[in-house]
């Protein structure tokens, strides 16, 4: 398959789950990728694995709330591979959780700093460049947490993912007439280290399942699929959704 052939893709918050797993399936579908996120070990070695399936890849490790890494993250990808096409800013937290009387102004912040403002300050990057190459596809992780589904627990963590909505309407319209296009996927839950962190009892596992329509929570490969279709012309007249992914989560009641 060649969905992505000629593009060059950046993928924040590629060290492990949902982005490492999209990482993998641009570079199988013909992209150029650059990879991000803090921990180098998992991006050199997802790096290798890239290249050792015939793709092409680099990776540059650092922090989302630094606005020098966004930059440097589009620099490495004009540097390397000439443009940048598509931006998948996937990097996230759970943040502090408890109950909210008790979260503290720095948990609360740090969240929103990672998770929403980590995510702006990339598109403002992403996009100064793809509007250089004629246009291009951004890409936030959101959740179905805070949009369809409320949990106890975790204000901080649904308010910067649901400011991430707002952020991708401002963005498509804005530069839509530019031929960049901006969407945010919405997951249900995902077997990845987040989820298992976060549900690490088998009664936990059990009531997060249940709360979809298909009785299972994604695999990473699940979500991948469905960023690519964002990330690719299959999406071409599709610009400022929040599109969930969520097995059903939003339609279920049991
Ligand atoms: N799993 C779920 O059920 C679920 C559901 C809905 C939405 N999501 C969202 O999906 C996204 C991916 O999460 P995941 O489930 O795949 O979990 P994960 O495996 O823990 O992935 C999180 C990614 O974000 C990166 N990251 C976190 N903080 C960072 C920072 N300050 N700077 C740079 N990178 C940072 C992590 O890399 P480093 O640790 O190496 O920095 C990692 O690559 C997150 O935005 C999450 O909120 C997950």
């Amino acid at each position: 398959m060649s969905r992505l052939k000629d593009k060059v893709a950046l993928v924040v918050g590629a060290s492990s789950g949902i982005g490492r797993a999209t990482a993998k399936l641009f570079a199988a579908e013909g992209s150029k990728v650059v990879l991000g996120a803090r921990r180098d070990t998992e991006l050199q070695s997802l790096v290798a694995e890239i290249e050792a399936a015939g793709g092409f890849a680099v990776a540059l490790a650092g922090d989302v709330r630094s606005e020098a890494y966004a930059k440097a993250l589009v620099d490495l990808a004009v540097a390397r591979f000439g443009r940048l096409d598509i931006a998948f800013n996937n990097a996230g937290t759970l943040g502090e959780t408890g109950t909210s009387t008790d979260v503290s102004e720095g948990g609360w912040s740090d969240t929103l700093a990672i998770n929403l403002t980590g995510s702006f300050l990339g598109a403002k990057h992403q996009i100064a460049q793809m509007l250089k190459n004629g246009g291009g596809s951004v890409i936030f992780t959101s959740t179905f947490v805070g949009h369809s589904f409320a949990f106890p627990g975790v204000a901080a963590y649904a308010a910067s993912k649901s400011g991430l909505i707002g952020l991708t309407q401002a963005l498509a319209a804005e530069f839509g007439p530019q031929n960049v296009r901006v969407n945010a996927v919405l997951p249900g839950a995902v077997d990845t280290d987040m989820y298992r962190d976060m549900n690490d009892t088998a009664e936990s596992q059990a009531f997060v399942t249940n709360l979809h329509a298909l009785k299972r929570v994604a695999t990473p490969d699940e979500l991948a699929r469905a960023v690519l279709y964002f990330a690719s012309d299959d999406s071409a007249f599709v610009t400022g959704t929040a599109s969930l992914v969520d097995g059903g989560a939003s339609i279920t009641r049991t």
